[in-house]
């Protein structure tokens, strides 16, 4: 008998502050997608070594990075899922660096076909009012729209400083369990 495997969601923080903004915002939306039937697993890239692209284009050939760190955990994690959690807060109107060397490295992986068509789901948290955020919305949409995969829905969270900030969101946790629970059954 063909039994139908769970769906593989992963989880990608960009943030280096565990138990932060991005961090609860990522799980609430990974609690919504486990609830619906999902397995998940979670990447916090401040804890992985990953280095800055170098821009030598040897991924042009085979695909392959010049490097063998962590980013081949990751794209092994990200050739298994079908969708990805992008997390990172706003950083002076932008990604933080964590999140930007993690998105040069994709190049290889889009080279080498495994980020095509995933539906991701982004989760941005900022200190200060909405428009600040739209750089960051902005760039990461226009990547992963050059990636050939799918932005499938956006939680942005201004005005959260602090995690004391988020907990008042009800709305933005609510609205990220719901994000999970909609792309499983996407
Ligand atoms: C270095 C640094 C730069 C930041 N730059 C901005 C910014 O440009 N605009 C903004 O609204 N918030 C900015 N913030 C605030 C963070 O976006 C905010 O605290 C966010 O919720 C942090 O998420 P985290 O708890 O997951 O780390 C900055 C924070 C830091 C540490």
């Amino acid at each position: 008998m063909n039994e139908k495997s769970n769906p593989k969601i992963l989880g990608i923080v960009g943030s280096p502050r565990r138990g932060g903004n991005t961090e609860t915002i990522v799980d609430e939306v990974l609690a919504g997608e486990k609830e619906a039937g999902a397995d998940t697993d979670k990447i916090i890239l401040n804890e992985l070594d990953i280095a800055p692209c170098q821009g030598c284009n040897s991924c042009a050939g085979k695909g392959k990075c010049q490097f063998d760190d962590d980013m081949d955990i990751i794209n092994e994690k990200i050739s298994e899922s079908s969708v990805l959690v992008f997390g990172t807060p706003v950083y002076f109107w932008g990604p933080t660096g964590q999140f930007k060397v993690f998105t040069d490295r994709l190049l290889a992986a889009s080279r080498q076909g495994i980020i095509k068509n995933k539906k991701i789901i982004l989760v941005i948290p900022l200190g200060g009012s909405e428009p600040i955020a739209r750089h960051t919305i902005g760039m990461l949409t226009d990547t992963i729209n050059y990636l050939n995969a799918e932005v499938f829905a956006k939680v942005i969270s201004p005005n959260t400083m602090e995690v004391e900030d988020l907990i008042q969101k009800k709305e933005v946790l609510a609205k990220a369990r719901q994000y999970g629970k909609d792309v499983v059954k996407a």
